[in-house]
């Protein structure tokens, strides 16, 4: 499931920037990871137009608008509107440079050209979640919240993590923790949930995490909570976030005029996955299968890899834990 580590994001222990116990929305900072690489990718020129579709704490944008001096211009989207309001507040220097819209990047086909973006030159996707939401109590994204289990990015639309816990029949759970976390005990903590919501409602990350911690056996030596697959596959399936990520890569290839560059950075495997294959999808011309003698498909190659994945530097690890994880991609939109 991870590159590295085991997923830990939940823990609460690998957010940039300081302790996150504490206040609703303490200002525990989100270090931009990779942000000397996402520069060097997206390769941002002064003119150009960018979209960073997952502002977080315009960490990136910042480092975007800055090598686009003087007069690249920027769309940035966020589903969390929290985001959009800080992102707001650390941008506010580069005035209409900087566009700001609360919308899920699986959106961007309608948004960006409402917002004069409908032909870019770089589109860029940080995927997961921020220190920011990791760090805010009331959100349910960490072992330790005392809130209700929520763990949407955009709280306005869509079910809970706790009303998933508290309406999906066991086998519905199982299946889930298993697609989305690849959690071998699976179908032992899902009939543990229902069990106890039956005399008394899953509805803190807390108590979720007590719950499979008493599921699960200990084996010895381990490094993460016993919870961090099941929240992990509880997030993704809350934001629908593998759908939707397979529909904004979809719609970067609309977006980017020719040498526009697509750049992902994505922190498990099931999200680098994707972007992989889709990558080498696109970089291929026939996709007939191999039996076919003649090409009836008439797929043109659309991207131009960049090379091989990246990932950060060992000193970039130890001052921000939370980048271990993270492999970056890149590609060029290539004229079909
Ligand atoms: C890792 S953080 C981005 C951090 C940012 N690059 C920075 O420098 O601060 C990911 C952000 O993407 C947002 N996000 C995740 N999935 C999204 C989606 N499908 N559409 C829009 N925003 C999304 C989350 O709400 C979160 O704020």
């Amino acid at each position: 499931m991870s590159f590295k580590d085991p997923l830990d994001e939940a823990s609460g222990g690998i957010a940039a920037g300081g302790s996150l116990e504490g206040g609703a929305e303490q200002e525990v900072g989100h270090l931009p990871v990779m942000a000397d690489e996402v520069v060097e990718t997206l390769a941002p020129r002064p003119g150009s137009l960018q979209i960073d579709a997952t502002l977080g704490g315009a960490g990136h944008a910042e480092r975007i608008l800055e090598a686009s001096a003087p007069d690249g211009r920027l769309l940035g989207l966020d589903a969390d509107g929290a985001a959009i309001a800080r992102s707001a507040r650390r941008l506010a220097r580069f005035g209409d440079r900087a566009v700001l819209r609360q919308a899920n990047f699986s959106e961007l086909g309608e948004v960006a050209p409402a917002s004069g973006f409908g032909r870019v030159d770089g589109l860029f996707l940080d995927l997961g979640l921020s220190s920011y939401q990791l760090a805010d109590v009331e959100r349910g994204f960490g072992f330790r919240a005392g809130g209700r289990l929520d763990m949407r990015f955009d709280t306005s639309r869509g079910l809970s993590a706790a009303d998933m816990l508290a309406t999906l029949a066991a086998g519905e759970l199982a299946a889930l923790f298993r697609r989305y976390g690849e959690e071998p005990f699976a179908g032992r903590i899902a009939r543990t949930i229902v069990e106890t919501r039956s005399h008394s409602p899953v509805e803190t990350a807390e108590q979720l995490a007590a719950l499979v911690e008493r599921a699960v056996p200990t084996p010895r030596g381990r490094r993460t909570h016993p919870a961090t697959r099941v929240f992990q596959a509880l997030r993704i399936a809350v934001n629908d976030e593998l759908a939707n990520l397979e529909t904004g890569l979809a719609t970067s290839l609309v977006l980017l005029r020719p040498g526009g560059r697509l750049v992902v950075l994505s922190y498990h495997s099931l999200e680098d996955r994707i972007v992989k294959r889709f990558i080498a999808a696109e970089q291929r011309g026939c996709v007939c299968p191999p039996e076919v003698p003649i090409c009836v498909c008439g797929h043109q190659p659309t991207l131009r890899s960049l090379g091989r994945s990246r990932t950060p530097s060992s000193g970039e690890v130890a001052a921000n834990p939370r980048s271990r994880s993270a492999r970056l991609r890149g590609a060029e939109r290539v004229a079909a």
